[in-house]
């Protein structure tokens, strides 16, 4: 039986945090030996915010390196960057013609960034998420692993593949997310309302992947609970029920079995153990990426051999596309 196919992206848009991880990256290793699987650095998706161009560079290649360094094989996957195959924007274009102004602007995201970017609302915002279907159809992806703000996005991509394998003939792999019960939506330490985002401004908010040990145990001692002082896992307390859920993915231990162990005590116990497991959990991904960083030339290697892997999957798809919508084609 031939094996199915797995799709996902990640921005290079600033230091990755422990929600990127839990929501998303840590299952594309466990996926790639089951699956065929393509991981990208979604560099083109990033310029839709504003990037210092030097830094979009470096983060580019640093999140390369975070990839190998949690487990992904690049002999076994396909990882590579967005804009080393120029097929993802010829089929975003094909797909900009399937997609309508109103649902497009109803997209939650493209809403909450416009408002925060007042002076830069520019169309790519608008048309972020067709890029982002394409991305995937592109790979006739049959899986796409992502934490739950992307739900929407992959909903449109369903959409998408419906309307133009209606509209023309069968052509793609209508996609399904792959999203975790727990660790889909870890929410920031200082507001247990907003998602952890690696575009916060506030660092003590967020809990970065490359953060040191004394870091992570100084943010989640500081994180913010409640006056409740109960150990409980309830919505009535949601900063300990973030804290819970990043203690359950990174113990593998169920919410109730932790509630098991610290009941009838404060939080004071409770946040320095979690402290010590989120930064015990990190080191050997920070000590491979420290290596793996270093060395620029395997870097390069790894980015040329795989866009041309990528781009021969890429396309086949997209030669179909184009004839179907009628491109002469000698
Ligand atoms: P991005 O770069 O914002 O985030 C990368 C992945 O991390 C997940 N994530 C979270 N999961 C749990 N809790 C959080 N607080 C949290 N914050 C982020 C995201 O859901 C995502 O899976 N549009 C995408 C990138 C993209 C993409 C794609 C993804 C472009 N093309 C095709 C999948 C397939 C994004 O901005 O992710």
């Amino acid at each position: 039986m031939e094996k199915k196919t797995v799709f996902s992206g990640v921005q290079p848009s600033g230091d990755l945090t422990i929600g990127n991880y839990l929501g998303a990256i840590q299952y594309f290793s466990r996926l790639q030996e089951e699956y065929n699987c393509y991981y990208c650095v979604v560099d083109m998706h990033s310029i839709t915010i504003n990037q210092v161009p030097a830094e979009l560079r470096k983060n580019s290649l640093s999140l390369m390196a975070l990839y190998i360094a949690t487990g992904i094989d690049p002999d076994k996957s396909v990882l590579y960057m967005q804009s080393h195959v120029p097929e993802h924007a010829q089929l975003a274009w094909v797909l900009n013609t399937i997609s309508y102004m109103g649902q497009l602007s109803r997209m939650t995201q493209y809403k909450e960034k416009i408002s925060k970017n007042p002076d830069n609302q520019n169309v790519g915002l608008f048309t972020y998420p067709v890029l982002m279907a394409a991305d995937i159809l592109l790979y006739q992806a049959d899986f796409v692993p992502v934490g739950s703000d992307q739900k929407q996005h992959l909903e449109l991509t369903r959409d998408l593949a419906e309307r133009f394998n209606n509209k023309y003939s069968p052509t793609f792999v209508v996609p399904e997310p792959l999203i975790p019960d727990s660790g889909g939506r870890i929410m920031s330490l200082k507001d247990p309302s907003a998602k952890m985002s690696k575009s916060d401004e506030d660092e003590s908010a967020s809990i970065y992947i490359l953060d040191n040990t004394d870091a992570i145990i100084r943010k989640i001692k500081r994180a913010v609970t409640d006056s409740i002082g109960e150990f409980n896992y309830r919505d009535e307390q949601p900063g300990l029920m973030n804290l819970i859920n990043i203690y359950s993915s990174f113990s593998g231990l169920k919410p109730d079995e932790i509630v098991g162990r610290y009941e009838g005590e404060n939080y004071g116990r409770f946040k320095e153990e979690l402290g010590i497991l989120v930064a015990e959990g990190l080191k050997p991904i920070q000590e491979r990426y420290n290596e793996i960083f270093a060395d620029k030339e395997y870097l390069q290697k790894i980015c040329k051999q795989n866009a041309e892997r990528a781009s021969y999957a890429a396309q086949k798809t997209l030669r179909k596309v184009y004839k179907k919508v009628g491109f002469y084609q000698p």
